[in-house]
């Protein structure tokens, strides 16, 4: 891939961190970008932050992120990274996905860690994209590096 890549990232407790820093080693040239939110956002219990996570879904309030955001558009493709939460990608992507914005006119794509329900995860991503991000590509998610690979 010629362009510039962004690899951008949420994790709750470190296993789609590991992912993405092996994608980002696997891109030269890419940017790594943690994606974070305040440490009283969710809770270190899981279902204390599924619940958390879905009352944000339902109110569409979603988490404020920290910290400086990238510059979006030297980036030909961003790759967003998550954890799978409720079948969802974790709400800090939506986040994200609201910064990326509509001025954002490259590739987007997901690429997720879970414990196997997910088969959701997708069409969740796609529509968040699509519609926080119009004139940008929204591509479909690979669970792991091989499949990204693959989309390379
Ligand atoms: C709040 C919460 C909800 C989760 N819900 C799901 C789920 O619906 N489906 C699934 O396959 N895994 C689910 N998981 C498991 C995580 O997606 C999985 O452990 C992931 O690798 C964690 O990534 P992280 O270490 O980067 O946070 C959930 C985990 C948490 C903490």
């Amino acid at each position: 891939m010629s362009v510039k890549t962004l690899v951008a990232y949420y994790t709750w407790s470190g296993n789609t961190e590991e992912i993405a820093e092996r994608i980002h080693h696997q891109l030269p040239g890419s940017d790594l970008f943690q994606i974070q939110v305040a440490a009283n956002v969710f809770s270190k219990d899981m279902y204390k932050t599924s619940d958390i996570a879905r009352h944000q879904l339902v109110t569409q309030e979603f988490p404020k992120l920290l910290g400086e955001l990238p510059y979006f558009k030297q980036y030909g493709a961003i790759l967003i990274g998550t954890p799978i939460w409720d079948n969802r990608p974790a709400t800090p992507v939506h986040s994200f996905l609201q910064q990326i914005g509509r001025p954002y006119e490259g590739k987007i794509a997901m690429f997720y860690t879970s414990t196997g329900q997910d088969d959701k995860a997708g069409a969740v991503f796609e529509d968040w994209c699509m519609k926080a991000c119009p004139y940008c590509q929204c591509l479909m998610p690979y669970e792991d590096e091989e499949g990204l690979k693959y989309w390379f």
